[in-house]
């Protein structure tokens, strides 16, 4: 069977082909890209797997388009920044856990080690880029047989134990593309669930920004399989999470933060930037509607605090009139008026900003004499 190739990515995988061809080489298009280009969806970056040296591949096709290529000889792997994609190469190879949950030990191996290294058989197939059957699909594991029934199924039992982040892998592509997974699967799903508490906290946490990536489907997928127990998250109840859609449509800030941080809202034990932990504890701290506390939240995580809180129609109103009630007098203004910078000129912005709200402080003329009648108080 051989797979239509767009005419955006159809050239850059005839001339990685061809390269690899005149070194003696097979090269395929593998991995999420080929299962995406299979379903037809937009690719958001390449992946080429080469049986044979990648990096020498890589380089050659880096020099003609006078692009930067990283190679990575450790990982057999390179990566070319182009124009509109991102090419990573990578050489034929397999991999061994020493132990569950620990990175893999990586050794050049052949086209089917290569695709039985692979998480799931949907992500196993591969496309060939070689110029005497370019298009070709190499399906030696059935993967698109699951991909039309919409499953997702293990290369082997004793895949999730190997890498237990693969279960959360499996929850971010069931929820991406409403699929379930196999019978067989779930049995070994639930049965080494308990291995992700073996996979340092930092992955974990990537895996997570991936799953909120795909909207509400993702933690509610996350939940059903009881994963968030597991890993000490909270347990995000549909009524919020419909919340955090319903305030995202009406203000077009992407839910993706504030659907992570409702999961992380409970637990200490994730590295979190300081960032993020500073806007769960604001939000933490928020009973009732607190315009000095809400203001200091960033905009990212607004959705989160109008699903939390009792009065949520202030925070829609918050947003409407957010820039109306920042301060418009200068620093150096205020400095002028004999404010010194520092707490207390930070202090007066946020009196400033609370009667703007109020709707007592309308123009920087207000600002002024606000301040003035303050220094004479
Ligand atoms: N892979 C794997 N096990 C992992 C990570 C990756 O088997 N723990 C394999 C899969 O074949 C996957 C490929 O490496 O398709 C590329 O990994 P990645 O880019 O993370 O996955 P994608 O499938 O491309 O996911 P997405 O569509 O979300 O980018």
């Amino acid at each position: 069977m051989f797979i239509p190739i767009p005419d955006n990515i159809s050239p850059i995988l005839k001339e990685i082909g061809t390269i690899s061809y005149s070194k003696g080489h097979r090269a395929y298009l593998v991995g999420g890209p080929a299962r995406d280009l299979i379903l037809k969806r937009k690719l958001k970056d390449i992946d080429i797997m080469v049986e044979g040296n990648a990096i020498g591949v890589a380089e050659e096709y880096a020099r003609h388009h006078n692009m930067r290529v990283k190679v990575h000889p450790e990982f057999l792997t390179a990566k070319v920044k182009g124009r509109k994609f991102i090419i990573d190469f990578a050489s034929a190879r397999k991999e061994t856990y020493p132990t569950p949950g620990s990175l893999p030990i990586v050794e050049p191996g052949n086209f089917e080690e290569d695709m039985r290294r692979r998480d799931f058989t949907i992500n196993a197939m591969a496309i060939s880029i070689t110029p005497d059957n370019f298009g070709k699909l190499i399906d030696i594991v059935e993967g698109l047989n699951d991909l039309n029934k919409g499953i997702l199924r293990v290369m082997h039992e004793k895949s999730f134990q190997d890498d237990p982040t693969r279960i959360l892998r499996g929850i971010r592509f069931s929820a991406r593309f409403g699929f379930t997974f196999e019978d067989k699967t779930l049995v070994y799903l639930r049965r080494d669930i308990d291995y992700l508490k073996v996979v340092s906290r930092e992955r974990i946490l990537r895996e997570l920004e991936f799953i909120s990536k795909e909207g509400i489907e993702g933690i509610r997928v996350l939940t059903k399989h009881h994963i968030h127990s597991v890993l000490n998250l909270c347990t995000v109840e549909d009524k919020i999470l419909n919340k955090i859609i319903e305030f995202s449509e009406k203000t077009g800030i992407n839910p993706e933060k504030s659907l992570l941080a409702s999961l992380l809202m409970c637990t200490d034990d994730f590295p979190l930037t300081s960032h993020m932990r500073k806007n769960i504890n604001l939000i933490k701290s928020l009973g009732t509607f607190d315009i000095i506390k809400v203001a200091r939240i960033d905009e990212d995580y607004l959705p989160l605090v109008y699903a939390y809180i009792e009065n949520s129609e202030e925070v829609v109103k918050f947003f409407t009139v957010r820039e109306r009630i920042s301060p418009e007098i200068s620093g150096g203004e205020m400095k002028k008026l004999g404010i010194s910078p520092g707490p207390e000129m930070g202090k007066i912005l946020e009196e400033i900003m609370v009667l703007r709200w109020q709707g007592r402080i309308k123009t920087k003329d207000d600002e002024i004499k606000f301040i003035k009648g303050r220094l004479n108080a």
